[in-house]
């Protein structure tokens, strides 16, 4: 084979491999929900003892990094208060409690009960 005929097979390959790269970086900063999870409905009516079922466990487990009021001021970014964070649906805002990303942990396993991780969704609705 030609020497020129060999580097450019080995640009063609390098090519590729950073675009993977760019292709997989681009993926993994998405905190995409699956639309079947997204529409899953809440089952635990959002009630008065909900609501504080919810901010017991929250202020427990979840504000040390959103802080007490769930802006973004505390340690994480994502803003409870934000128009953009209310209009996610009820299963979106549990897909993600339940799965983590990033620096936020995933809580399906660390909070047993379907319903403590419902509460939290219900409680995060009134920040
Ligand atoms: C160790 C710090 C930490 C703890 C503890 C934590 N989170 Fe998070 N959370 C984060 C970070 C950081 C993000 C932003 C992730 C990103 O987008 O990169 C986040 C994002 C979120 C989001 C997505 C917000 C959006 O804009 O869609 C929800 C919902 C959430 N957290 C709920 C909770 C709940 C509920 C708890 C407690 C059970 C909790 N978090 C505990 C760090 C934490």
């Amino acid at each position: 084979m030609k020497k020129s005929n060999v580097r450019k097979i080995v640009a063609s390959i390098s090519m590729f491999a950073i675009a993977l790269c760019l292709f997989s970086f681009v993926g993994i900063n998405k905190w995409d929900v699956p639309a079947s999870d997204a529409g899953i409905k809440n089952p635990v009516k959002a009630d008065a003892a909900s609501i504080a079922a919810g901010k017991a466990e929250y202020t427990k487990t979840c504000k040390m990094c959103h802080g007490e009021k769930g802006d973004s001021k505390a340690g994480a970014p994502s803003n409870f208060t934000s128009k953009e964070f209310k209009a996610q649906s009820d299963g979106a805002i549990y897909y993600k409690i339940n799965t983590g990303f990033g620096k936020m942990p995933k809580y399906k396993a660390k909070i047993k009960a379907d319903n403590d991780r419902w509460n939290l969704v219900n409680y995060l609705r009134t920040l």
